[in-house]
């Protein structure tokens, strides 16, 4: 077991990517503090992990709340001793073109994406300088290497929560405290579902994906876990400060397709 008797907080732990971190950390022997907004999608997921021999707790946690943040990491410290792992799951995401955009709108991304890993980040750091070590996992995505169209709160959001990464992981090197950025690509969750919904119909939604996903499919919500397990633990004892893409190539790619045959490809 790779992450035995560590004291993990997964905020927006009830779906998707944070429900899967919740499911794979217990796995690998982590005491996992799930946390949601509500308890109807959060505290199941405990529940699960408990009746299959793990161990999680539930608590609800809005993360652009500070007093919901603060209970949380108090009852972390008092229940358990305090945090060894963050992972900053909770996100939401955005589709609304530039000139649409209001006030409320962004400051609901930012607050969220943003000022919530700034906040959760914060509490637990108090407790993992008292006890000498600590990891955080901020959850970002490929945004934060190119932007798509109609997304730019989110997209200040990521790229800021990379820059809080790094910017935090020079703070605290030397206190035994690694800060790292994990950049999902396209992963099946409600976010998949919903461009799906969206698109005229399947085959043309999957030739889509396939063209501009090089290993050709979306990723699953476990692979994103699976790397946030490594994160926190000692197998990545010297990196921090990275952001570590998994994407299935998809911004290694520059263009999907070769407009014309092109003999610079012969090298001509
Ligand atoms: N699925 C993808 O393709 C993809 C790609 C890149 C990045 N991401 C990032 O991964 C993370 C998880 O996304 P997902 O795909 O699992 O989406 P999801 O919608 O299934 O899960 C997001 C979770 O965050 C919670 N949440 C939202 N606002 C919150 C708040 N204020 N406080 C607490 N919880 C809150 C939601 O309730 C939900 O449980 C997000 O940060 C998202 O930006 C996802």
């Amino acid at each position: 077991m790779r992450l035995k008797d560590k004291i993990v907080v997964v905020t927006g732990a009830g779906a998707g990517i944070g429900k899967s971190i919740a499911e794979v950390f217990a796995n690998e022997g982590a005491i996992v503090l799930a946390s949601s907004r509500r308890a109807v999608t959060g505290q199941p997921v405990a529940d699960q992990i408990n009746e299959s021999g793990g161990k999680a707790d539930f608590f609800t946690c809005d993360v652009s709340n500070e007093i919901d943040v603060k209970n949380l990491m108090e009852q972390a410290e008092i229940k358990y001793g305090g945090v060894d792992v963050l992972v900053n799951n909770a996100g939401v995401n955005f589709v609304k073109s530039f000139t649409e955009v209001t006030p409320a709108d962004w400051d609901r991304v930012i607050n969220t994406d943003l000022r919530g890993t700034y906040l959760c980040s914060w509490y637990a750091v108090k407790q993992m300088l008292k006890k000498g070590s600590g990891s955080i996992i901020n959850i970002t995505s490929v945004h934060t290497k190119a932007c798509l169209p109609g997304a730019s709160p989110y997209d200040a959001a990521k790229w800021g929560v990379v820059g809080l990464s790094k910017s935090m992981a020079v703070e605290l090197a030397s206190r035994n405290i690694r800060v790292n950025a994990l950049s999902p690509g396209l992963i099946d969750t409600k976010i998949w579902d919903d461009i799906k919904a969206a698109a005229p119909d399947i085959d043309t939604c999957m030739a889509f994906w396939k063209a501009n996903i090089p290993m050709g499919r979306v990723g699953t919500p476990e692979e994103i876990a699976y790397t946030a397990v490594f994160l926190a633990s000692d197998e990545s004892s010297y990196i921090t400060g990275a952001n570590i893409l998994v994407d299935g190539g998809m911004t290694s790619q520059l263009i999907s397709n070769e407009p014309y045959e092109s003999e610079v490809l012969e090298g001509n």
